[in-house]
């Protein structure tokens, strides 16, 4: 079987770390790439990148490739998706699809009509420690889940350049975590609480967004979920998951940057968890760039498609206003 044809656009932190993870595959070939930044470009050529560009026009116009992968600032996502569907291409774009629920249904419908695969980038349903815990609900280990509690904490803000954009904490940052909610327990969520506030850097207030949440989630079936967010752990990134059920009780742990540890008559040290998303999550990333490009050999669906990326969108819509009108938002309260 000839390999397929990939291309990719986008190649800032999250762009390079797909283009290493694909060139390392054996049934893909990366055909081309784009980025309008000089030394993105420079990087693309050191890889062995041949067709590198400055515009996804280019990008577009070569017909071998068989799938984009889209890596490109938030803003740009849903016309790109867009045009590489209406040119018959695959894509895989990483999340969100776009900040605005209308603009996503509309690229829903046209990925619909023109029957394109299309993935959204939520990396963390192919986290070991997550996906473990995931296998044991399904296998009945903790009976029925009854509550869900995720702690999803940055060691840092992003720059206020990147917060005014972004859609806010809920929209860029629980976004992932709403999305963690549906996958861990196979759950849709009817309504919405949320409460924030600004407690590590005033001015993030000043760019009109939060940096420190707590979010409570109830299913359709009454059965309930806690998100805790903070932009700043100051012992760095802290991802764990618990999920508490009629039989038992399972949790999905931070992973360290080492395993040692030192005892002595103080007490017990060891070491802190891993720095950020690009350490936490380097395997997951391998998992799920493999999953897209397996559901396109194999032809099956993918395992994060364009309802996931919908359904969590409007779950950190209905943050946002709940958070605004301070009060419990049912999620048909929020456009379909
Ligand atoms: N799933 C995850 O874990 C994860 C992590 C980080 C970022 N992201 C998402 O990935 C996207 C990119 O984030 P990043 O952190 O890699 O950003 P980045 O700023 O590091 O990289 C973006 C790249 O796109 C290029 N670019 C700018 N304008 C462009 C345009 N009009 N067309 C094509 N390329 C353009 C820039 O030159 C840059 O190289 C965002 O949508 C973000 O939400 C997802």
């Amino acid at each position: 079987m000839e390999n397929l044809k990939v291309g990719i656009a986008g190649l800032g932190r999250i762009g390079k770390i797909h283009l290493n993870n694909l060139l390392q595959m054996q049934n893909v070939d990366i055909s081309a790439a784009m980025d309008p930044d000089e030394e993105a470009q420079k990087y693309a050529k050191s890889k062995g990148v041949k067709l590198v560009f400055k515009t996804y026009k280019e990008l577009l116009n070569v017909h071998e490739i068989n799938a984009l992968i889209i890596c490109t600032p938030t803003d740009t996502h849903a016309d790109y998706v867009e045009l590489a569907a209406l040119a018959g291409k695959h894509v895989f774009c990483e999340k969100p699809l776009d900040l605005n629920i209308k603009r996503v249904i509309e690229v829903l419908e046209i990925i619909k009509k023109t029957k394109i695969k299309l993935m959204i980038g939520f990396n963390r349903r192919f986290d070991k420690e997550f996906y473990r815990v995931k296998k044991r609900i399904l296998n009945g280990d903790i009976g029925d889940p009854h509550l869900v509690k995720i702690t999803s904490r940055d060691p840092s803000p992003p720059p206020l350049s990147y917060i005014k954009h972004s859609g806010g904490l809920f929209l860029d940052m629980t976004v992932h975590d709403f999305d963690m909610a549906r996958f861990i327990v196979e759950k849709e969520v009817e309504e919405v609480y949320a409460r924030g506030a600004v407690l590590t850097d005033k001015k993030i207030s000043e760019v009109g967004d939060i940096d420190t949440a707590v979010i409570i989630l109830k299913y359709t079936d009454s059965s309930m979920a806690v998100i805790d967010n903070s932009r700043k752990a100051s012992y760095g990134y802290d991802q764990r998951l618990e999920v508490f059920g009629s039989k038992g009780m399972l949790q999905g742990n931070n992973i360290f940057q080492d395993n040692h540890s030192f005892y002595n008559e103080k007490g017990v040290e060891s070491s802190l968890p891993m720095n950020f998303f690009l350490d936490r999550y380097a395997e997951a990333y391998i998992f799920e760039i493999k999953s897209f490009i397996g559901s396109l050999i194999n032809n099956s669906s993918v395992s994060v498609n364009g309802k996931d990326g919908l359904e969590s969108l409007r779950i950190g819509l209905a943050a946002k206003k709940s958070l605004l009108e301070n009060r419990p938002i049912k999620l048909n309260e929020i456009e379909t």
